[in-house]
């Protein structure tokens, strides 16, 4: 017997030792140390046939060899992983001083974004501050302030996407909107800075819309506002001038012509000359040498009033372009969706 575990020992080291990789050792284990079938379990019922004195001694024999292999088997593991992990550094080792690869693709601005900034500048250029604006509105700033009287058809649900209340508690009496347009922040910008005041905040805006080439349910507005004393059409007139030479040329007339809207009175609808036939008419203006592209008009008094300005010490004008609109004049989109979409062949193009 004791010779027997002799060489099982040196046989069972070798084994252990010679194993190549983590499953072939698993598999020498599992000869050796198995519980049913494997050989030291055979070792053990050998000493069924010994003495009792003999049995002590081979069972603390026994004892002793099994831990010996189960260190070495959990020695020869632990080599077999840090050799794994070392294998993985090495893979994932980077090379700090070496030179950077050429970078194939650079983002950049969004069509929106351009015109939107060219606007900024030239806005800024002229002494206006640019806000920002919540898009959830309430419909106090979306409508009531701006003097949209409750019946009017921009506050049909077909129009106008309303916005669940999250909090069932909350005592709001205002019902919550996506702003169907950026004028609502010339409510909120008088009543935090009051007069004078010269702002243009650009901005997205929602309308609930059924989309096609010429509709989409999020679009982008720019929106100005002065307020000051002695303000009249000949300074908003001037202004709306400014903005069209400096995007359509030096030639560009503005034209302007009334058009109700509610927060402004007299109002106007702005039409600039077709930059594409110089006002010939072409496809692109539908044949009448125009394009239209902002609404304006001079404050209503009661949107003054409700933006908290002395309307007999001031007056204002209000201009509204749409921003989506010029973006697609200014590169010829003629499917307005194609701006929203994300579609990397289209806005890799800018
Ligand atoms: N808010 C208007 C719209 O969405 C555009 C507009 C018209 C803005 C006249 C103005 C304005 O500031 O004076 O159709």
């Amino acid at each position: 017997m004791p010779s027997d575990i002799q060489k099982f020992e040196s046989d069972a080291l070798g084994a252990i030792a010679g194993a190549k990789d983590k499953s072939e050792l698993e598999g020498v284990e599992n000869k050796l140390l198995g519980r049913k079938q494997g050989e030291f379990t055979s070792l053990m019922k050998g000493i069924s046939e010994l003495t009792a004195e003999e049995k002590k001694a081979a069972g603390a024999r026994l004892n002793e060899l099994k831990n010996k292999l189960t260190e070495a088997i959990g020695q020869k593991r632990v080599g077999f992983e840090s050799a794994a992990w070392d294998q993985i550094a090495e893979a994932e080792k980077v090379d700090l001083t070496a030179p950077s690869l050429p970078l194939k693709k650079f983002g950049h601005f969004h069509p929106n974004t351009l015109v939107q900034r060219d606007l900024e500048n030239l806005f800024t250029s002229m002494g206006f501050a640019v806000l920002d604006g919540p898009e959830i509105e309430s419909d106090y700033y979306n409508f009531t302030a701006l003097n949209i009287p409750e019946t009017h058809p921009a506050r049909d649900l077909q129009d106008t996407f309303y916005v669940k209340n999250p909090n069932p508690n909350d005592q709001t009496p205002s019902r919550l909107v996506m702003r169907t347009h950026t004028s609502p922040m010339q409510i909120r910008a008088m009543q935090k800075y009051g007069a004078p005041l010269r702002v243009v905040i650009p901005g997205k805006c929602y309308r609930n819309e059924a989309t096609d080439v010429r509709h989409e349910h999020t679009f982008y507005q720019f929106e100005g506002l002065v307020v000051d004393e002695r303000i009249n059409f000949s300074p908003l007139k001037g202004v709306l001038e400014i903005v069209a030479r400096h995007l359509y040329g030096e030639k560009t007339e503005v034209r302007l012509r009334p058009k109700y809207y509610p927060f402004v009175e007299p109002g106007v609808n702005g039409e600039v000359t077709c930059f594409n036939c110089g006002g010939k008419g072409c496809r692109l203006c539908k044949n009448s040498g125009w394009l239209e592209i902002f609404g304006a008009g001079m404050v209503h008094p009661s949107v003054l009033l409700e933006g908290g300005i002395d309307s007999k010490k001031y007056t204002g004008f209000a201009f509204g372009f749409g921003l989506t609109r010029l973006v697609m004049l200014k590169y010829g989109i003629d499917d307005v969706r194609l701006l929203e979409s994300g579609n990397m062949k289209f806005l890799e193009q800018f």
